[in-house]
């Protein structure tokens, strides 16, 4: 039987407004990596970062998921609003996609809490392992390869091994590497190296495997954060009034990294790899934050203490005892460590229409067009 004029005409409109969505949609996948700054849901509440109540529990997620995130946020992240510019889902954790009810149609997100760039067997054999949470880069990059598996990706000419249409998202990682060795008789330097070999290698495996589109995010100002200038002394501060060793420490970790990542363009001219300046957008938002609609440069939004931080370690957000501001848009920071939503809104924006991604992500989305 002939198909009928109408149900042609349905099926025009089908195929057309499918095309259309996706010729709207540069990317078929994201696939992102890091920690908490990006985890999307990896961590389970026992096994987040330490030192912080429970994700799950108000007032996370307060601002949007409806309290139901495993974000440490009040809400979305910068993963999240990149997602939603490219008109994509937010990505659903690689550990409990199933449960939580995610569709990995669009990619999956391998970022952990609590994650270190250097092998957790580091931390290990240097008695540092106190409380911290066992997955690095490296175990990231096992999930990944699981995941392609399960896939049915074996074999070099499958078809989900082509990355021609995927976005590589690498989020900052490798401030808990530092943060796990305060205080130890391992180097700074020592730090650096090590997790700065562990990032470009993992990229490298990446590159190898034929992704071509991939952003970097750099060290924020750690200085800055709640948590740091709480544990420091008061003379150790900078232009923007933040913990200086701490920013200077970041500061000759992004370096590095800048130049890490100079060499890998040049060992994969056909890859765009975009630098994500978080430090600088980070640094331009203290200088003048009431731009951005910020009130409280220092001051956590959710947690308990008394000024100038309204920080304690002892009763850290999602904690009985802490509470959270009314208006979490007018903080910067959220619980001592992570960002309010409306900081990582604030950054998000810098990364992918501001100066603060190189070359700029506009290039990258320009040269995917052209490669289609
Ligand atoms: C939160 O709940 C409201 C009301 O049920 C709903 O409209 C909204 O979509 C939910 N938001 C998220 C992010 O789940
Ligand atoms: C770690 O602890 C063990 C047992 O206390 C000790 O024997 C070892 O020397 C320590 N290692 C380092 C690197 O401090
Ligand atoms: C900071 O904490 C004090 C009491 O400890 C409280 O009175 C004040 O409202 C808090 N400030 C902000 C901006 O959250
Ligand atoms: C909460 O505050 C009360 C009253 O100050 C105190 O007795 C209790 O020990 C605190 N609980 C925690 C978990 O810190
Ligand atoms: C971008 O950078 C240029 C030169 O560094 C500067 O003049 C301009 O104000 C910047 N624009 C934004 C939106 O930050």
């Amino acid at each position: 039987m002939a198909p009928s004029m109408s149900t042609i005409y349905t099926l025009f409109l089908l195929f057309s407004l499918a095309y259309s969505e996706e010729s709207s949609r540069p990317f078929n996948k994201i696939y992102a990596f890091g920690d908490s700054f990006t985890d999307t849901g990896n961590t389970q509440n026992a096994e987040g970062p330490s030192g912080f109540g429970h994700v799950s529990n108000s007032p996370y997620g307060t601002t949007f998921f409806n309290h139901s995130t495993n974000r440490y946020s009040d809400g979305r992240l910068v993963i999240d609003f990149v997602t939603e510019s490219l008109s994509m889902p937010y990505l659903p954790p690689y550990r409990h996609w199933r449960r939580t009810k995610g569709n990995d149609a669009f990619g999956v997100n391998f970022a952990v809490a609590g994650s270190t760039a250097i092998n957790h067997q580091f931390f290990v054999r240097n008695n540092l392992t106190l409380d911290i949470t066992p997955q690095s880069i490296q175990t990231q990059m096992l999930w990944f390869n699981r995941y392609l598996d399960r896939q049915g990706c074996e074999g070099v000419d499958s078809k989900c091994k082509d990355f021609d249409d995927t976005l590589f998202w690498f989020g900052e990682i490798g401030v808990n590497d530092y943060a796990y060795t305060l205080g130890s008789s391992i180097s700074k330097d020592t730090i650096r190296k090590l997790a700065i070999s562990s990032v470009t290698g993992a990229l490298q495996t990446l590159l190898e495997k034929g992704a071509k589109y991939m952003v970097v995010q750099s060290f924020p100002p750690t200085g800055c954060l709640p948590l740091a200038m709480y544990l420091s002394p008061e003379d150790d501060r900078d232009d923007i009034g933040c913990v200086k060793t701490a920013n200077d420490e970041s500061n000759n970790h992004n370096l590095v990294l800048q130049s890490r990542l100079q060499e890998l363009r040049k060992q994969y001219p056909h890859a765009v790899i975009v630098y994500a300046d978080y430090m600088n957008a980070y640094r331009t938002v203290m200088q003048n934050p009431s731009k951005y609609g910020f009130k409280e440069m220092f001051k956590v939004c959710c947690g308990s203490g008394d000024p100038p931080y309204n920080f304690s370690v002892f009763a850290t957000c999602g904690t009985p005892n802490a509470t959270a501001c009314t208006d979490p848009t007018q903080y910067i920071n959220w619980d001592g460590v992570h960002l309010t939503e409306a900081m990582y809104k604030v950054v998000s924006d810098m990364f992918l229409q501001g100066n603060f991604t190189q070359p700029p992500f506009d290039f990258l989305l320009e040269n995917k067009e052209r490669n289609g």
